[in-house]
């Protein structure tokens, strides 16, 4: 997911073109504003956390763009390419590291399992946007 900074400071395309070269196949793209009974439930995991109800003002803040890749593993090529969560950590040539400054807003997100990607991916698209 390209979070709502990243899209309101215009790095859709940036980011896109990084996907396209490393490979992966888009097989679902949708611009949209997450409600926030999604957030939660994308969240979710996070919810005893502390700046849970910061993250979930953020998602909501404005239009995300959700992404489905496909490819030899994508899961932690697709983490691999965004870095470490926190951009100050993150090594050059990441996205977060190359875009991003604070933890809050770290320009994009990954699903970080292949049972969060299922369950992720089920809450922002239906079967048949996927384009296989
Ligand atoms: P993401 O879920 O967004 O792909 O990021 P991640 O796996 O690298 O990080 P995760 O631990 O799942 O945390 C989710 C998002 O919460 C924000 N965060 N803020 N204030 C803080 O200490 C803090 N820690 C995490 C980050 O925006 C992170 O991406
Ligand atoms: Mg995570």
């Amino acid at each position: 997911m390209i979070k709502p900074d990243g899209v309101r400071r215009g790095l859709t395309p940036e980011i896109l073109a990084r996907i396209q070269k490393k490979g992966y196949r888009v097989v679902g793209l949708k611009q949209m504003v997450i409600s926030r009974e999604t957030a939660e439930a994308h969240y979710g995991e996070h919810k005893e956390r502390p700046f849970f109800g910061e993250l979930v003002s953020f998602i909501t803040s404005g239009p995300v763009v959700a992404l489905a890749l496909e490819g030899e593993n994508a899961i932690a090529g697709w983490r691999g390419m965004m870095g470490a969560t926190n951009p100050a950590s993150a090594v050059p040539g990441t996205i977060r590291a190359d875009l991003a400054t604070t933890v809050g807003e770290n320009v994009t997100h990954g699903s970080d399992s292949p049972e969060s990607a299922e369950r992720e991916l089920s809450l922002f698209f239906k079967a048949d946007e996927l384009i296989h």
